[in-house]
């Protein structure tokens, strides 16, 4: 990478200049720690683009990819970056294929996890649409995938997991209208359940939606039913009883 390159990543990514200090790597060689090359190179096409001002700090990091704060033209955005090493081929393409929007595009071990990404930008896209209360998505590249940040400067918006306690019954019937916009959308989220809904100014915010597939998908059945059975328990926690038939009939499932 060039030199030049280099010292404006450095300056603009927070936490790759921490790592680099906790490692005593001062000297602004080639560093392969916290985010590989090709991810980098994607951060300079976001940063010299203006989508991306500054990476701030990582809000969650997984074994698929880490989403950090940053800040973009209009104040805060979330960036989620995938993880390009661990990306599993066969595990993805089962929720590509058959997927009519990406009939088209050429897959190879190398370039899944972009496709990856630009499925989740693309589901949130459809997703918005239908006014599901998703994040919007405002730019991508590569692995990387800029979104709007829900939170405030404090603290990033907590999982629904995180507060179920705190929580009351009426969240239920709000992400049951969600559920119904989703399905109105025409796709199966797939991985609905407490771990991917954010509660922020007691509104639910669906994320995650890269797995997301239309209903006439091979797995849309499949999904839909763990959707389903994800959310009744969910219900059932904050006091709502209903079975999986009352849930599918209530948001539109024939
Ligand atoms: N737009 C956002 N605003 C604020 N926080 C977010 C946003 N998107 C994601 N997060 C935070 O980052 C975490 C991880 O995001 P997400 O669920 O999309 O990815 P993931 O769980 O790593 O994906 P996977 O389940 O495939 O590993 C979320 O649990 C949430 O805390
Ligand atoms: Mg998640």
């Amino acid at each position: 990478m060039r030199e030049d390159m280099e010292d404006y990543l450095y300056e603009k990514i927070a936490p790759y200049r921490k790592e680099r200090k906790e490692k005593g790597m001062e000297d602004r060689k080639t560093y392969q720690g916290i985010f590989d090359k090709r991810t980098l190179l994607a951060f300079y096409k976001l940063l010299k683009k203006g989508t991306i001002d500054e990476v701030e700090f990582p809000i969650s990091t997984g074994k698929e990819g880490d989403v950090f704060r940053g800040t973009g033209k209009d104040g805060y955005v979330a960036i989620k970056v995938y993880r390009i090493t661990t990306a599993n081929y066969k595990g993805l393409s089962r929720f590509i294929d058959g997927d009519d929007r990406f009939a088209h595009i050429h897959k190879t071990k190398d370039t899944i996890i972009f496709i990856w990404a630009q499925k989740e930008f693309r589901n949130l896209r459809d997703f918005r649409k239908y006014g599901v209360n998703v994040p919007e998505p405002i730019d991508k590249w590569k692995n990387i995938l800029v979104m709007s940040y829900v939170g405030d400067e404090n603290r990033a918006a907590p999982l629904m997991k995180d507060i179920m306690e705190s929580l009351k019954k009426d969240i239920a019937y709000e992400i049951i209208e969600e559920m119904k916009k989703m399905y109105k959308a025409k796709l199966v989220h797939g991985d609905l359940s407490e771990y991917n809904i954010l509660i922020w100014n007691d509104k639910p915010y669906i994320i995650d939606v890269a797995q997301a597939v239309p209903l006439d998908h091979p797995l849309a059945d499949e999904l839909m039913l763990r959707d389903l059975k994800n959310m009744v328990r969910v219900f059932k926690k904050l006091g709502l009883e209903m079975d999986v038939r009352d849930l599918a009939k209530e948001i539109g499932v024939s």
